[in-house]
């Protein structure tokens, strides 16, 4: 991070594809995750590790884990749901592990058929794993807690309890959190407030924003994230994403917009918008018919624009 002031996730690859109806061939993704790379992104949300019945769009998981680590300076990060899905990364090689950690009950057993604290007991298991590897070979391990800010099944969410499942989180061994709006239901005020408190329970273990524009306050949650000092944000090319097991929840803020705003801020992000916005016909050629979003795409950078990275 010493060369660039915010880090931009892509999860596209991830959250993205576990929600399109078409499978996107292998040879396609690695080509989206190659393309990434070479337009600046320093971490990507690879794949996740679940059972290929449930999500067959990850059968080719390992693959794409494999595919990923040549490629040099990149953070290859997944998310897995369970020991076995954490176990398979590991293996796989993955540099950072993503465990999805729902702080309301109805969502989490919808997506992982685990409580809050059944899935910190998990995390526990799978930090465990870790600790037996030899020092270099340690992947993060980060919880990434989600509908913090809301649930399309329970609606509120306590913000008591995102505070105790970060901490139980830290105590089982995860080496940072980050807080997630997997449903769009944030706003800025309440990013500003949560994330205030989650820092002031656990520090700098506190890690990123995980946000999704199903409102449209995406980008305003960004900037009142940057406010508290939250320097590491998911998105997603095109605005893919949402969650198969949140009825109602949509896409991801848009990489493209995002890396817009943040360079017309002044933040480095280290990111080539123009070889990013490319990306987009190879996304869409390997999902066709498939909605992407975006305003800059759509609109154009403005007239003159330059890029923080490019000053
Ligand atoms: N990867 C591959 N296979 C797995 C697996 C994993 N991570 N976890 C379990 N399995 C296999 C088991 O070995 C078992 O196989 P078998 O039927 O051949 O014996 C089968 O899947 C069922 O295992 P079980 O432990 O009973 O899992 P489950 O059916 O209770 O499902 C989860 C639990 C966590 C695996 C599932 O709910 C899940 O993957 N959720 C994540 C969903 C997701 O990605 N959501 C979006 C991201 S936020
Ligand atoms: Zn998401």
């Amino acid at each position: 991070m010493d060369d660039i002031d915010v880090l931009v996730s892509e999860v596209g690859p991830r959250d993205g594809l576990q929600n399109t109806k078409q499978f996107m061939a292998t040879d396609y993704k690695k080509k989206w995750i190659s393309a990434a790379a070479a337009a600046g992104l320093r971490e990507i949300e690879v794949c996740s590790f679940v059972p290929p019945k449930l999500i067959p769009q990850m059968v080719d998981a390992p693959e794409i884990v494999a595919h990923a680590l040549t490629i040099a300076g990149l953070n290859v990060a997944v998310l897995a749901p369970n020991l076995k899905g954490a176990e398979r990364a590991m293996n796989a090689g993955a540099h950072k592990i993503t465990l999805p950690i729902s702080v309301s009950k109805s969502h989490s057993i919808s997506n992982v058929r685990m409580t809050p604290d059944e899935a910190i007991a998990e995390a526990k298991r799978i930090c465990e794993l870790r600790d037996r590897l030899p020092p270099g070979k340690r992947p993060v391990i980060e919880s990434g807690l989600s509908t913090v800010f809301g649930c399309t099944l329970e609606g509120a969410v306590s913000e008591d309890e995102v505070v105790r499942l970060a901490v139980a989180s830290v105590d089982a061994g995860c080496d940072e959190v980050g807080l997630a709006d997997t449903t769009g239901y944030a706003n800025p005020e309440q990013i500003k407030r949560v994330f205030r408190k989650v820092r002031a329970a656990i520090g700098d273990k506190l890690g990123g924003a995980h946000l999704h524009n199903t409102r449209g306050l995406g980008l305003a949650n960004v900037v009142a994230g940057l406010e508290v000092g939250v320097r590491t944000f998911d998105s997603s090319l095109g605005g893919l994403g949402g969650c198969p097991f949140a009825p109602g929840a949509t896409g991801n803020i848009v990489t493209e917009d995002l890396v817009f705003m943040l360079e017309a801020m002044g933040l480095k992000t280290g990111i080539d918008i123009d070889k990013l916005l490319a990306i987009r016909e190879l996304v869409a050629a390997g999902i066709p018919g498939e909605m992407l979003y975006g305003y800059v795409p759509a609109a154009g950078v403005t007239k003159g624009f330059v890029p923080a990275s490019r000053t």
